[in-house]
C-alpha cells in the first residue's frame, strides 16, 4: 500500500495545498482548507508498444436502447429519457427537501416492475426507511434495504444483492477504511463516489447517489463530485412551500433543459401537471404590486406571480429584500425605474418576491419586476388579464427575449387576454385570444399601470 501523507484540501472545490491557507487560491472561499490524509499516487506503468484498432461508430450500441424508466415520468424526462445502466446520478438538495422520499418512490416503482432495487441508507435506521416506504406504499420483496456507512461493506452488499438499480443515501455518510479522513470530507467523498462509479460501470447497474448541499447552495465539495458522476440533479423548493423542482445541472445523456415540478403530499411527491395553475391559485387579481410573468423553466413556459411591496422607511438605510430572483438584477431594474421612469424609491423599503418558491434566473423577468414595483409604488393595479416578459436595458429600453411563442401559448391556455413585451420581440408572433402589446421603453411600460 502506498505511503500515506497529509495535505490541506479545500472542502468546496477540492484544491490541494501542502500547507494551510486562510483562503483557497482556486475558488476563493475562506476557511475551507482542512487537513486530510491522502495517498501518494502510484507511479505510472510504462506503456508497451502495442497496436489497438478502434471500432467504427456504427458498431457501438446506442444508449437510448438501454434506458430504463424510473416509474416517474417527469424524472425520466429530466434524465433525458430514463436511467442509463452503468451510470451514476447525483441527487443534490438541502436536508428535508425530499431526496430520500423521491428515491424511495423510484425504488418502489422499479421494484414493482420486477427489478431488484437496493437502497443503502447511511442516514437512517432500517425502521425509519421502512416507515417512509410504508407511507409511500413502497413495500415489496424486490425492494432490498441495507444500512451501512462503510464503503467496503456497501460494495459487499451490492455484490451480494446484485440489484438492477442501487441508491446510496447519502455520499456524505460513506467512508472507506482505506482512507484516514472522516466521512463527509472531500477525500472520502471523492474516493467513495469514484469507487461507486467504477462499480456501477463494471456491474452495468444504474446508481443514484444522494448529496447534501451546503448552506451556500453548492453540493459539498461541488466540483469534486460533479465531474465524478454522469448526471447531477438539483432538487429545489422553498422550505415551507409544497412545491419542489428538479432540474439537471449536468447530464451526460441528455439536455439540461427539462424541469420537473412536484408537490409534497401525504404520500410522497406527486407530479404537478399544470404548474401555472398551482402558482397562480392564490393570486389576488387586481391587487397593486402583483404582476404575472410568463417565464421559461427549461423548455416549458410557466406563469408566475411577481409581487412587490413598497413602504416608507424612516431610517437612513431603506431595505431591499429579494426572494426567488437575482438580487443584483432587481437592484439594477429598480435603478432604471427610478432614473428613467421617474418613480421615486428613495426612503422606501422595497420587497420583491416570486410566489411559490420557484427561482427565476432569466433576464426576461426584469419587466415583471419593474411593473410589480411601479404598481406597488403607485398603489395602482395592473390589468388582471395581463402577462409580461422582457428584459429592461440600462437606458430604459425594453429588450426582446426568446421563446415568445411558448410564453404566449401558456398565457392563452391560462386564460390571459393581453401580453406585453418588447416591440421588436412582438412582431412575428401572435396567439389566438391574446393581444400582444409592444413596448419600446419604460414610459410605454408604465402606461400599463393605471393611475
Ligand atoms: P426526506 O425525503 O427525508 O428529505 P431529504 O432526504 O431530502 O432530507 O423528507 C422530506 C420531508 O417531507 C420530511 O420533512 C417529511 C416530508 N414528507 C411528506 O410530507 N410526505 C411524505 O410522504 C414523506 C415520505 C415525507
Ligand atoms: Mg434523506
Amino acid at each position: 500500500m502506498p505511503k500515506a501523507k497529509s495535505a490541506y484540501l479545500c472542502q468546496s472545490c477540492g484544491h490541494s495545498s501542502p500547507k494551510w491557507l486562510g483562503q483557497c487560491p482556486d475558488c476563493g472561499e475562506w476557511n475551507t482548507l482542512v487537513e486530510e490524509v491522502v495517498r501518494a499516487s502510484v507511479g505510472g506503468k510504462a506503456v508497451e508498444r502495442i497496436a489497438i484498432q478502434a471500432p467504427d461508430i456504427l458498431s457501438v450500441q446506442s444508449l437510448d436502447a438501454r434506458r430504463e424508466p424510473t416509474g416517474i415520468p417527469a424524472l425520466d424526462a429530466v434524465l433525458g429519457g430514463g436511467l442509463v445502466p452503468g451510470s451514476v446520478v447525483l441527487v443534490g438538495g438541502e436536508p428535508g427537501i425530499g431526496k430520500s422520499t423521491l428515491l424511495t418512490q423510484v425504488a418502489a416503482a422499479m421494484a414493482h416492475e420486477g427489478e431488484v432495487v437496493l437502497y443503502i441508507s447511511g442516514e437512517e435506521s432500517p425502521s425509519q426507511v421502512r416507515m417512509r416506504a410504508e407511507r409511500i406504499g413502497a413495500l415489496s420483496e424486490n425492494f432490498r434495504l441495507a444500512t451501512s456507512t462503510d464503503l467496503e461493506e456497501a460494495l459487499g452488499i451490492l455484490r451480494g444483492t446484485e440489484p438492477r438499480v442501487a441508491i446510496v443515501d447519502s455520499i456524505q455518510t460513506m467512508s472507506s477504511s482505506e482512507l484516514e479522513g472522516g466521512a463527509g470530507g472531500v477525500s472520502q467523498v471523492r474516493h467513495c463516489a469514484s469507487v461507486l462509479h467504477a462499480f456501477a460501470k463494471e456491474a452495468g447497474i444504474a446508481m443514484f447517489v444522494v448529496g447534501h448541499v451546503t448552506k451556500d447552495g453548492s453540493l459539498a465539495g461541488p466540483k469534486v463530485l460533479e465531474h465524478l458522476v454522469d448526471c447531477v440533479l438539483v432538487f429545489e423548493g422553498e422550505g415551507f412551500g409544497r412545491l419542489r423542482t428538479i432540474r439537471a445541472a449536468k447530464n451526460r445523456f441528455g439536455s439540461v433543459d427539462e424541469l420537473a415540478v412536484f408537490e409534497m403530499t401525504e404520500s410522497g411527491l406527486s407530479e404537478v401537471e399544470n404548474p401555472s395553475q398551482l402558482l397562480l391559485a392564490e393570486r389576488q387579481a387586481g391587487a397593486p404590486g402583483s404582476c404575472v410573468f410568463a417565464a421559461m423553466e427549461g423548455r416549458r413556459a410557466v406563469l408566475l406571480e411577481v409581487q412587490a411591496l413598497v413602504s416608507p422607511n424612516y431610517t437612513q438605510s431603506p431595505r431591499r429584500t429579494v426572494t426567488g430572483l437575482d438580487f443584483n438584477r432587481v437592484l439594477l431594474t429598480l435603478g432604471v425605474l427610478e432614473k428613467r421612469g421617474g418613480v421615486r424609491l428613495a426612503g422606501q423599503d422595497v420587497f420583491v418576491s416570486v410566489v411559490g418558491g420557484l427561482t427565476v434566473r432569466e433576464p426576461a423577468a426584469d419587466l415583471a419586476v419593474l411593473l410589480a414595483v411601479a404598481s406597488a409604488a403607485k398603489g395602482a393595479a395592473l390589468p388582471e388579464d395581463l402577462v409580461v416578459f422582457g428584459e429592461v436595458g440600462l437606458t430604459g429600453e425594453i429588450r426582446s427575449v426568446g421563446s415568445v411563442e411558448a410564453r404566449l401559448k401558456e398565457a392563452a391556455r391560462m386564460g390571459f387576454r393581453r401580453a406585453a413585451t418588447s416591440r421588436t420581440g412582438k412582431q412575428d408572433y401572435s396567439q389566438p385570444g391574446v393581444t400582444v402589446g409592444g413596448l419600446r421603453n419604460i414610459a410605454d411600460a408604465l402606461s400599463l399601470v393605471s393611475e
